[in-house]
């Protein structure tokens, strides 16, 4: 039994935990994109529409609720995360040339890149509007560091296609800036908002760098093992981009198939047909498994980071939303 198929049985899914306070940044989020203007207006609220984990924003506000009762703050700092969220969303596509996005065609597949840059755009500004308004300047500062790292993780992920040389640390680096600092500012956005002291702000950070890692790291896993249908994007993406991550890092180390795995990278074209032999090899070799590993040791640490705070129901709720995240599918 792999380790994921384990966990499945004893732990529990993002889909089946219950999340009521969502309700009010769905509201939010549709309020927001409808004043929107004709393409942009129409493209992201069919995003909006057609699924998403909500990740982010159930990240700020269950932080925020750590350490004080839900309030409307908490709530225009989720919308924010989200917006800005799905404005990376946007652009990334763009970056990876990706025809679909939760389930249906990407803006940049129906509408060429420059709308799809655009409308990313617009999102970031209305993320700014919301967090300016409410003059919440400590959760822009976050905010605005986790963009930036976010821009420059994905500079250095496209400057790096199909590099054999970048090792471990590398990709650490390039999943912290990509991914865990958005998902750390979350965490730190919603606490600062509650009031939360600077230990504790912290804490919060390290917990959501680590689920930030588990979350990128498990991406990595389902783009080559996935199921296209129930992600509502492509598999075998990554690699076919170029774009080295963690499996594949294990398995150039591997003595049986590391020098083949490298040879074909080399190449800069991998087939449908090259994808499936790698997918059979990351298998067989256990760098899968591997993998959900190492996700496992960052949830673990973002566990350990929680059990620091004070006791609270919705401490333990992070507690289970860091652990859903080895059982993603979608
Ligand atoms: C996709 O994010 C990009 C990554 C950082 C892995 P999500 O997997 O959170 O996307 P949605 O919002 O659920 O569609
Ligand atoms: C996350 O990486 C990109 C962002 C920071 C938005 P991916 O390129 O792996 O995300 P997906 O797989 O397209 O959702
Ligand atoms: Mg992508
Ligand atoms: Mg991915």
């Amino acid at each position: 039994m792999s380790i994921q198929q384990e966990y499945i049985t004893t732990g529990t899914s993002i889909s089946t935990l219950q999340f009521p306070e969502l309700l009010f940044v769905e509201d939010k989020l549709q309020i927001v994109l409808s004043k929107a203007d004709g393409l942009i207006q129409q493209t992201c609220v069919s995003l909006l529409q057609s699924g998403g984990k909500r990740i982010r924003p159930l990240l700020t506000l269950y932080s925020g609720m750590c350490f004080a009762p839900l309030n409307p703050l908490m709530i225009e700092g989720a919308v924010a995360a989200e917006l800005i969220h799905m404005a990376s969303l946007i652009h990334d596509d763009v970056i990876d040339k990706s025809s679909t996005r939760r389930g249906k065609p990407t803006v940049n597949s129906l509408y060429g890149d420059h709308a799809a840059i655009l409308t990313g755009d617009y999102l970031f500004a209305e993320a700014f509007n919301i967090l300016s308004t409410h003059q919440l300047l400590s959760s822009m500062g976050y905010l605005v560091k986790a963009i930036q790292a976010m821009c420059e993780g994905e500079v250095n992920q496209a400057n790096e296609q199909f590099s054999i040389s970048l090792g471990l640390q590398h990709y650490f680096q390039r999943i912290t800036k990509k991914t865990g600092e958005l998902l750390a500012a979350c965490c730190q956005s919603g606490a600062i908002l509650a009031g939360a002291t600077s230990e504790e702000l912290a804490l919060m950070r390290d917990y959501g760098l680590n689920i930030g890692y588990a979350y990128q790291i498990t991406d990595d896993i389902l783009d080559i093992s996935g199921d296209s249908d129930a992600l509502g994007k492509p598999v075998g993406a990554d690699l076919m981009n170029g774009n080295i991550t963690l499996p594949f890092l294990y398995l150039m180390d591997n003595p049986i198939y590391g020098e083949w795995l490298k040879e074909i990278i080399k190449t800069r074209k991998v087939s449908r047909q090259g994808i499936q032999s790698i997918k059979e090899a990351l298998v067989s070799s256990g760098c899968l498994d591997q993998a959900y590993a190492t996700a496992t040791t960052c949830i673990c640490k973002a566990k350990d980071s929680l059990s620091k705070l004070p006791k609270s129901p919705y401490r333990d709720t992070l507690a289970k939303l860091a652990d859903s995240i080895l059982l993603r599918t979608t």
